[in-house]
């Protein structure tokens, strides 16, 4: 145990609650602060710190799983003002390249090592500690958080020296927000042909098109189930890095741009909550496939 960084972690939202108590299993002595403070007694062997200026005081590593770039902004800019040199401060969120890139420039004029970790993978795969961790930044700080990254996730890659695994995250949610639109606007095209629904579902999960993806989401589908993994809401704001991120580099992004409407419109219609694979309801509407 005496090896074993101190960690902080803050944000017990959906994924950060099972990552944080997949830490304390591991071993790590780990202190948890959550802005709904009620949510640290769910972490089991964590001690809950009464603000981030106490958690990170008592921590060698600062890890943050947290909404968006605007919540990044603000507990950064916490976590630098109680840092002292040689912190090593790991945001694990979802955010965009700017932002990330605004974070390591205050972490470097305070002295302290940076780490840009999203995970691929959703909320089963972090309770079962079988994350992907995507990590750029600093190498020798990457080395020395490896072994944490391994007892969140089954692997755990270091992709360059600064934002690039912002940029390899939104690579990978644009092509998962994508692949929802592709499957509703097959799904409602089999249904509207009178096919049966299970067995549709069962061959496409066993055809050439089946990924893992397809695969997690089958028992959502056949139960026609949308509690979220992933909400229509937390996928839109993807999009939207991405769609910002590609204009700033003059990439057009027509299918990101398109896709994201249809998740605009289950967020406008108060499906915003939803899991995104929940697009499927807006192509059986469109279609006029009663369910
Ligand atoms: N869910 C997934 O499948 C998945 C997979 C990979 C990556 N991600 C990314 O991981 C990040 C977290 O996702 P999640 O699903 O865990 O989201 P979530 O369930 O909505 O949790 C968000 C967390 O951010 C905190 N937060 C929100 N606004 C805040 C504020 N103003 N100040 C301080 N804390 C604030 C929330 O605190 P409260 O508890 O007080 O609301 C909560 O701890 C996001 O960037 C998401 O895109 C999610």
């Amino acid at each position: 145990m005496a090896d074993k960084q101190k960690i902080g972690f803050i944000g017990l939202g959906k994924m950060g609650l099972p990552m944080s108590r997949n830490l304390v299993k591991a071993g790590y002595p780990v202190a948890v602060w959550n802005r709904t403070a009620a949510k640290a007694k769910e972490v089991e062997g964590a001690a809950a710190a009464g603000s981030i200026r106490e958690l990170v005081q008592g921590s060698q590593v600062v890890i943050s799983m947290i909404a968006d770039d605007q919540v990044l902004r603000s507990v950064s800019a916490q976590v630098l003002e109680a840092a002292g040199r040689g912190l090593i401060y790991v945001d694990m969120s979802t955010v965009s390249p700017k932002v990330s890139a605004e974070v390591a420039e205050a972490c470097e004029a305070k002295g302290l090592e940076y780490l840009r970790a999203p995970v691929s993978g959703s909320t089963a795969l972090a309770a079962a500690g079988t994350l992907t961790v995507l990590c750029s930044g600093p190498k020798a700080a990457y080395r020395s958080c490896e072994p944490v990254f391994l007892s969140l996730g089954q692997k755990s890659f270091h992709v360059g020296p600064r934002d690039e695994a912002r940029y390899l995250k939104l690579t990978l949610n644009m092509m998962v927000g994508l692949t929802s639109a592709m499957t509703a606007e097959a799904l409602a095209f089999s249904e509207k042909g009178g096919l049966d629904w299970d067995t549709t579902l069962e061959i496409v999960a066993n055809s050439v098109v089946a990924s893992p993806l397809i695969g997690y989401k089958m028992n959502l589908l056949k139960e026609r189930n949308f509690t979220p993994a992933f909400t229509a809401g937390q996928i839109a704001k993807d999009f939207d890095l991405a769609l910002e991120t590609g204009r700033a580099m003059d990439l057009p992004l027509p299918l990101t741009s398109l896709v994201r409407q249809f998740y605009g419109v289950m967020k406008a219609q108060g499906q915003g909550d939803l899991d995104f694979f929940g697009l499927l309801t807006l192509w059986e509407a469109m279609g006029g496939i009663k369910k």
